[in-house]
């Protein structure tokens, strides 16, 4: 391994810091924050990130909510699980844990989060913000990945950056982030995915790859250009081991790789936290001249990203 490593775990130590600091001061206002989980069935995977989630929440001082339904849940009773969330005040923002049980609607699901409460921001509206170019709350794998990017000097400007995988919670919502005309984004972004057959002839053009497809091992030595970035988001499971979709031996070739623990994973959740801790901070009960506005995206909340005038 010749490449420098993009160590995700010391950045979301600092941030949940910050998280914490943040969560100390409304609560010295009375004002508890508090992030709801959706979890539907056992799939063990799924069961683990949402565990995850509460014990940060429980380490930086954000109550966590939980509630845990049957995988034979109808759709009515998932949407009534997500309107109880949407009205309880003790929950500032939420999330349904992804993938749902074949049989229902996550389209239904995720239409119906309040906008205001997605911890996600998968909400259509959220994601029209950022298509828009003033994004308000933003997917938290993308997130953490321009924020990892960022604290290590890596400027995605002018440069190509090739995403691999189009899914719905990092590589779409991350297309769009990267090529923002903002400062720490202006990337040349191409996305490739499983309708590209010459997907290798991309990515060995890329000055940063970003991997996000959830296919073990498909970013390979011979693809990475030397020195490149390689970013590991898409993630996989053989038992109870995660598996990249970078192949190990593309430390050998990359300037920068993020390790198969440590890297996105821990960033994910450190951003999981900072929007909910801005969900209290915005909500209507916290402060209802700051709902919809750009207060929710600030330089303060997300530093890789400055919500300044774009460039
Ligand atoms: N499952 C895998 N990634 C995600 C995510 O970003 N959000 C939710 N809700 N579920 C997921």
């Amino acid at each position: 391994m010749t490449a420098k490593i993009l160590d995700g775990e010391s950045l979301a130590t600092k941030i949940r810091e910050e998280v914490a600091n943040q969560a100390a001061k409304l609560r010295a206002q009375g004002i508890i924050p508090g992030l709801g989980t959706i979890l539907v069935g056992d799939d063990p995977p799924s069961a683990r990130y949402v565990a995850m989630k509460h014990a940060d929440c429980a380490e930086v001082g954000i109550e966590s909510i939980h509630e845990h339904l049957p995988a034979d849940i109808t759709q009515g009773d998932l949407m009534s699980a997500v309107e109880r969330f949407n009205s309880d005040t003790r929950v500032h923002a939420y999330l349904v844990q992804l993938p749902l049980p074949a049989s229902l609607d996550e389209e239904e699901v995720l239409l119906s989060v309040d906008p205001a409460k997605d911890v996600d921001g998968l909400h259509p509206v959220n994601l029209g913000l950022l298509v828009m170019g003033h994004p308000r709350v933003l997917p938290c794998t993308p997130a953490g990945i321009l924020e990892l990017l960022s604290a290590n000097g890596i400027d995605l400007a002018g440069r190509h950056v090739v995403v691999v995988g189009r899914g719905l919670t990092i590589g779409r919502p991350l297309a769009l982030l990267a090529a923002l005309k903002r400062p720490g984004c202006n990337a040349a972004v191409t996305v490739v995915h499983t309708g590209v057959p010459d997907m290798a002839e991309h990515v060995r053009r890329a000055d940063i790859v970003i991997a996000a497809a959830g296919h073990a091992g498909l970013v390979t030595r011979d693809m990475v250009k030397p020195g490149a970035v390689v970013v590991g988001a898409g993630t996989s499971w053989e038992g109870r081991k995660l598996l990249s979709d970078v192949d190990e031996a593309v430390g050998e070739v990359a300037g920068w790789i993020t390790p198969r623990i440590g890297g996105v994973g821990p960033m994910t959740r450190a951003m999981l936290l900072r929007n909910a801790i801005s969900a209290a901070m915005h909500s209507s009960a916290t402060n209802p001249d700051a709902m919809y506005s750009d207060a929710m995206y600030s330089d303060a909340m997300y530093p890789a990203i400055v919500d300044s005038k774009a460039t």
